[in-house]
């Protein structure tokens, strides 16, 4: 009889651990098999390649393949194998996408998703580049992406680029991938990697995360270096992690914080909000219970649902925080919210000015580049109309930007107004309301936490009817990522609503 149990036990332990299977393995899970000598980083690597030339094809997700990922893959193996100290970090030995915005010198190019910037030559890695090799990391390739981050067109799709074209959402290929981090999210969403890293000025990481069942973190305005990143506004840019799981995007958010030398303003002074110990002593069990959530009913114009449906869709999950200990906090009001709205608008005017700025500083500082200004990729694009589709897609946003001259008076006048509006908006809302967190369906509310460079996370919430995924975002003041990790984990653990997308090009 106990024999027997044992041996139930014996067998059910060795069914347990000859699951592992790659695709859907967290960065626990990988590790795990690492250790137990079932997996070698080459195994991984060999993995992702098959499976990115069997699903690219259909949902042109990765934009480049690193040449020397198997060999780096050997090399991560050698060090496990030596116990090198290096080997004891969550990253060594697994593969990640960056997107194609974010520098790496190495074989692979760098390019925004445009033939411009082919064959350019960046002069070092992104400093979160950097950091993930610091942290053993393996560069399995150049994620694909809105070109320009969508900063060239407003008629762009999401998720188009000259080099890769368009990007398929992988749950319902007639819905949008969003963008513009949009093959971070789908070469994670389809196992094509285990984690990858998005870029967000603009809603670019909590967008493709909810449309993809993903979970997307944008961290503060200087938590991750955007040294080596090609750039729209240093003011909103951030880099941050797009992965599965809430623990597998703290895994990658504790490799790439911190200060760069080559972003030193931004990174030394978001120091103070990095957690001693790092954040994964943020994903425990209960991180909902007594957490403050904000609320929206209103607020259109603010990016704020106002619609019943959605709304009644999202009471749902409204009651799941609830049940696990949340307090919502409904009712909110901004207070002169007019006035804050009109004062919103002034963003278009800095972003415009800014990005002419911040470009032209990134491409002269290239080693070699067949552009090395705005008005260079402009001309580049008036001379290869068809290879860039002009035609199609205008480059509207970068002639108003090429039409700006610097930060004169009119975008003094916009930044204060953004900084006002952030400040009397957000801030004092939550302030006011002692918030924890704004709780907010899909990716909403993500323009009030781009303008004032706030954190927020995107973390899958379900599927709609015809099997679209949405997620739910959770939005915080500067520095607040320890409280969101510790509410997104809650939620997710609770939920579990994430599925593989259920496509028969998968098996
Ligand atoms: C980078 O672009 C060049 C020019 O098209 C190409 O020959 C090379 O293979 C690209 N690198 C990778 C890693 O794909
Ligand atoms: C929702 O917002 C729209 C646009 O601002 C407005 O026209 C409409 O009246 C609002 N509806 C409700 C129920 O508040
Ligand atoms: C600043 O905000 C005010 C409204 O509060 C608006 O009238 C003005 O046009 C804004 N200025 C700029 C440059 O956007």
């Amino acid at each position: 009889m106990i024999a027997s149990i044992i041996l139930v036990i014996l067998l059910s332990h060795t069914i347990e651990s000859s699951k592992f299977t790659i695709p859907e393995a967290t960065i626990n899970d990988i590790q795990a098999a690492f250790n137990q000598n079932k997996l070698t980083s080459k195994d991984l690597v060999e993995f992702y390649i098959q499976r990115i030339r069997k699903l690219n094809p259909i949902y042109r997700a990765v934009i480049e393949v690193n040449p020397d990922a198997l060999h780096l893959a050997e090399i991560a193996d050698q060090e496990r194998k030596n116990k090198d100290p290096i080997s004891r970090f969550g990253l060594h030995g697994i593969p990640v996408l960056v997107k194609d915005n974010i520098a790496t010198k190495d074989k692979l190019n760098t390019t925004a998703g445009s033939y411009a910037l082919l064959n350019s030559v960046v002069p070092r890695d992104a400093g979160v580049v950097n950091k993930l090799r610091e942290s053993g990391a393996i560069i399995l390739g150049k994620a694909s992406m809105t070109e320009w981050a969508a900063f060239r067109s407003s008629l762009l799709p999401n998720g188009w680029n000259a080099r890769t074209k368009q990007a398929v959402n992988p749950y319902v290929a007639t819905l949008t991938p969003c963008g513009s981090s949009t093959g971070s999210a789908i070469s994670v969403a389809t196992n094509m990697v285990t984690v990858s890293l998005g870029t967000e000025t603009y809603g670019s990481i909590l967008c493709p995360s909810s449309a993809n069942s993903v979970v997307g973190i944008k961290p503060t305005i200087g938590l991750t270096s955007r040294a080596g990143v090609i750039p729209i506004s240093p003011r909103q840019d951030t880099v941050g992690p797009m992965c599965r799981t809430v623990a597998d995007a703290v895994y990658v958010l504790d490799a790439i914080v911190g200060f760069d030398k080559n972003d030193a303003v931004a990174t030394k002074k978001a120091l103070k909000y990095i957690p001693k110990g790092g954040y994964l002593n943020h994903l425990k069990l209960g991180g909902l219970k007594g957490k403050r959530l904000g609320v929206m009913r209103a607020y259109h114009y603010f990016g704020f649902s106002n619609d019943t449906e959605t709304l009644n869709m999202f009471e749902k999950h409204f009651n799941i925080l609830r049940q696990n200990g949340a307090i919502l906090v409904e009712n909110l009001e901004i207070v002169n919210f007019d006035h804050i709205i009109s004062m919103f608008s002034s963003q278009d005017i800095a972003l415009s000015a800014e990005s002419k700025l911040a470009l032209n500083a990134y491409l002269k500082k290239l080693v070699t580049s067949p552009v090395r200004s705005l008005a260079d990729v402009i001309a580049f694009n008036k001379k290869h109309v068809d290879l860039e589709r002009i035609d199609d897609y205008p480059q509207d946003v970068f002639l108003a930007a090429q039409k700006t001259n610097g930060i004169g008076k009119l975008e003094k006048e916009a930044l204060m107004n953004l900084t006002k509006a952030s400040k009397y908006g957000f801030e004092k809302l939550m302030n006011d309301n002692k918030l924890d967190a704004l709780v907010t369906p899909y990716f909403e509310g993500y323009s009030v936490l781009a303008i004032g460079g706030y954190p927020g996370i995107n973390v899958p919430a379900g599927y709609d009817k015809n099997g679209g995924p949405y997620g739910i975002c959770f939005g915080g003041l500067k520095g607040s990522e320890p409280t969101l990790i510790e509410i997104a984990y809650g939620f997710e653990q609770t939920t579990n609503f994430r599925k593989p997308p259920a496509n028969k090009n998968h098996v």
